[in-house]
């Protein structure tokens, strides 16, 4: 494969041309692409046509799948009948409804940025997203980075946050902060490390961070409200617009998505599988 890499805006996102993820890469392609991802955070790969095995196969290039902790959601269209080899393994986005029940999770709405499992021990490494049917309009994923977002911030907020920890937490299935004690939480470096660039990343989202350890409530709410606000300043985002066939793969450790409304009468299916990262270090 002969591929060629162009940014999508200055600090996030970057649209590789020339792959196809159904086959196998040779390894330089292979280090091609996740070199790519791991310096742009997104990758964007248009006019993909993958089953459920190649897209899990596409995966492993940037990392260990993750198994879902979650009951499997039954097959279903959006899978085409396909072999049932990556169903533990697969979650589907979408607002489709069978007898008035989503088939998948998180269905309806925008979404608040977050980064993927970061209220687990292990977070994700790398979220691999794969559009089947997607709305005319709306339903618009959004990246920030994290890299840049902590770049940019001035030496007395990187004095604040560095070498601090915070509490990362979810509810399952919620889209929106809920404040009260979340299902699953876990304590994590609010600046990490990137082993592979040695990158310093604020780790911080507006739908999963509560708090930050050793402050008080007030004093780390408004704290945390600025660095949300900081985060999402447009000039780290990147708005990825769906159309069918587009794959994303995104880290989560220098990145957080979030997702903007869209018309519920209009389908959206996405496919999503997640690899298993390390422990977050502390920068
Ligand atoms: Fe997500």
């Amino acid at each position: 494969m002969t591929l060629s890499i162009t940014k999508l805006t200055p600090h996030v996102g970057a649209e590789i041309a020339g792959v196809d993820a159904s086959r196998e890469p040779d390894g330089a392609t292979a280090k091609a692409i996740v070199d790519a991802w791991l310096e742009h955070g997104v990758i964007v790969m248009r006019g993909q046509d993958l089953t459920d095995d190649q897209q899990a196969a596409f995966a492993g290039l940037f990392g260990t799948l993750t198994e879902r902790s979650r009951p499997v959601e039954k097959r279903n269209e959006g899978n085409r009948g396909e072999p049932d080899a990556y169903a533990g393994y697969t979650m589907l986005v979408t607002n489709i409804r069978k007898d008035g029940k989503p088939i998948g999770s998180l269905p309806d709405g925008d979404m608040m940025f977050h980064a993927d499992l970061v209220y687990r021990e292990i977070p994700s490494r790398a979220t691999i997203l794969y559009g089947i049917e997607t709305p005319k309009a709306g339903g618009d994923t959004l990246f920030a980075s994290l890299t840049a977002a902590y770049e940019a911030l001035d030496d007395e907020t990187k004095a604040l946050v560095d070498g601090k920890y915070a509490k990362q937490g979810y509810h399952y299935g919620i889209t929106h902060r809920e404040d009260n004690e979340p299902l699953q939480s876990y304590v994590h470096p609010l600046v990490q490390v990137i082993p592979e660039t040695g990158k310093k990343a604020l780790f911080a989202s507006r739908l999963m961070t509560m708090s930050i350890e050793g402050m008080d409530e007030a004093e780390s709410d408004a704290l945390l409200a600025r660095l949300f606000d900081h985060i999402e300043d447009p000039r780290f985002i990147y708005a990825h617009k769906w159309r069918p066939g587009d794959l994303l793969v995104w880290d989560n450790r220098t990145t957080v998505h979030g997702r903007t409304d869209f018309d519920p009468k209009e389908r959206r299916l996405l496919r999503r599988f997640a690899t298993t990262g390390a422990r977050p270090i502390p920068a």
